[in-house]
C-alpha cells in the first residue's frame, strides 16, 4: 500500500516537472499583474507620405521624443514596411516604444497629430504652385481616411502647394479650423533668420524676422518688425528691404524665395530643414506650449482679406492647434503684398472642384 502511494507520488512529482518544463521563457521570466487592454496611446503621431520629406519629419519627432506611437501611411507597401523596420531597429536609441505603419488607415487610430507630406514633388525649375491638381486628387483619398480613424487630432500638412493643399484638407476634413494647420513660411521664415544671421554673425534663434503670406514665391518678407535684441533694424536703415537699400539687405529674401530651388538642382529634394521645422510645431501643439509660428491658417476677415484662403501669420499653437493670430503692425505695403498672395491663391483654388 505504502509502496503504490510512493508511485502515485512519484508520478505527481514528474507531470508537475513536465508542465513547469513546458512553461515558455516568457511564462517562467513574468509575473503578470494585469492583463486587460493597454491604455490607448496619448501622444501618437502620424506620417502620411514615407519620401524624403515624410521620413525627415517622422526622424526629426523621434529624435526629440515626442511621440509614444509613430505610426506611418504610404501607398508604395515595400517601402513602407521598409521604412518601418529600419525605424524599429533603432528602437535601443529612441524612446517611441511603438512604431508601425500600414497601407489600411486603420493603424492611424487615435493619433494626436497627423502629418500629411504625401503626394508629388517639384521637378527642377517647376514651381510649387503647378502640383496642384495632381495632389489635390490624392488628398481626397487621404482626409476622409484620417479623419474617420482620429476624428479628434490636428493636421500638419506639409506637401505642396502648402497654402492650397491646406484650405482643401480643411475643406475634405469638415474639422474646425484651428485644427488644420499648413507648415507654410514655418521653414521660409527658418531659412530667412539663418541667412540673417549669418550676415549679421549671430545664432539665428537671436535674430528675429518674420516671413509671411505664401510659403513660396510670393512669400512677404515683415522687415519692419526685423530685431535683434529688440533693436529694429528699419530704424538704423530706413530703406532696408528696399529696392533703394545701398546695403541690398533685400537680397536675403531672395535667397529665401530661390533656395527650394536651389537645393532641388543640387539634391533633387528639400527634407531636412522642413522635416527639423515640422517637429517643431509637433512640439509646440503636443506640450500645449503656446508657442508663436509664422505657419498657414484660416485668413478670412484679417488684412482686409475677403476670401476663405490659407496664408502664413504668426500663430499661437497649443494643444488645440491655433489658438489665436498674433496681429502684426504690417506697413501699407506687406498688406498689400499679402492681399496679392490671397488673390492669387483664390484665383487657383476658386476653380478646384469637388471640395
Ligand atoms: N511645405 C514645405 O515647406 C515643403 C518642403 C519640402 C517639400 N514639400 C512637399 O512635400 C511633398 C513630399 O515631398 P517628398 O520629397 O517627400 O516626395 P517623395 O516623392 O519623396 O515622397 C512622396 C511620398 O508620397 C507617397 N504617396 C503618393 N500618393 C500617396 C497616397 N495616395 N497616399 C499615401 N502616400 C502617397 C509616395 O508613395 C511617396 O512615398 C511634396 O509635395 C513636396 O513639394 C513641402
Amino acid at each position: 500500500m505504502l509502496i503504490s502511494w510512493w508511485y502515485l507520488y512519484l508520478g505527481a512529482q514528474s507531470i508537475y516537472r513536465q508542465v513547469v518544463n513546458m512553461a515558455s521563457v516568457l511564462q517562467k521570466l513574468i509575473t503578470p499583474l494585469f492583463s486587460g487592454p493597454a491604455e490607448p496611446p496619448r501622444n501618437k503621431v502620424t506620417v502620411v507620405g514615407v519620401g524624403q520629406v515624410g521620413m525627415a519629419c517622422a526622424v526629426s519627432i523621434l529624435l526629440r521624443e515626442l511621440a509614444d506611437e509613430l505610426a506611418l501611411v504610404d501607398v508604395m507597401e515595400d517601402k513602407l514596411k521598409g521604412e518601418m523596420m529600419d525605424l524599429q531597429h533603432g528602437s535601443l536609441f529612441l524612446k517611441t516604444p511603438k512604431i508601425v505603419s500600414g497601407k489600411d488607415y486603420s493603424v492611424t487610430t487615435n493619433s494626436r497629430i497627423v502629418v500629411v507630406t504625401a503626394g508629388v514633388r517639384q521637378q527642377e525649375g517647376e514651381s510649387r504652385l503647378n502640383l496642384v491638381q495632381r495632389n489635390v486628387n490624392i488628398f481626397k483619398h487621404i482626409i476622409p481616411q484620417i479623419v474617420r480613424y482620429s476624428p479628434n487630432c490636428v493636421l500638419i500638412v506639409v506637401s505642396n502647394p502648402v497654402d492650397i493643399l491646406t484650405y482643401v484638407t480643411w475643406k475634405l476634413s469638415g474639422l474646425p479650423k484651428h485644427r488644420v494647420i499648413g507648415s507654410g513660411t514655418n521653414l521660409d521664415s527658418a531659412r530667412f533668420r539663418y541667412l540673417m544671421a549669418e550676415r549679421l554673425g549671430i545664432h539665428p534663434t537671436s535674430f528675429n524676422g518674420w516671413i509671411l503670406g505664401e510659403h513660396g514665391d510670393s512669400s512677404v518678407p515683415v522687415w519692419s518688425g526685423a530685431n535683434v535684441a529688440g533693436v529694429n533694424l528699419q530704424k538704423l536703415n530706413p530703406d532696408i528691404g528696399k529696392d533703394s537699400d545701398r546695403e541690398n539687405w533685400k537680397e536675403t529674401h531672395k535667397m529665401v524665395v530661390d533656395s527650394a530651388y536651389e537645393v532641388i538642382r543640387l539634391k533633387g529634394y528639400t527634407n531636412w530643414a522642413i522635416g527639423l521645422s515640422v517637429a517643431d510645431l509637433t512640439e509646440s501643439l503636443i506640450k500645449n506650449m503656446y508657442r508663436v509660428h509664422p505657419v498657414s491658417t484660416m485668413v478670412k476677415g484679417m488684412y482686409g482679406i475677403s476670401d476663405e484662403v490659407y496664408l502664413s501669420l504668426p500663430c499661437v499653437l497649443n494643444s488645440s492647434g491655433v489658438s489665436s493670430v498674433v496681429n502684426m503692425t504690417l506697413t501699407q505695403d506687406e498688406v498689400s503684398q499679402l492681399k496679392k498672395s490671397a488673390d492669387m491663391l483664390w484665383n487657383i483654388q476658386k476653380n478646384l472642384k469637388d471640395l
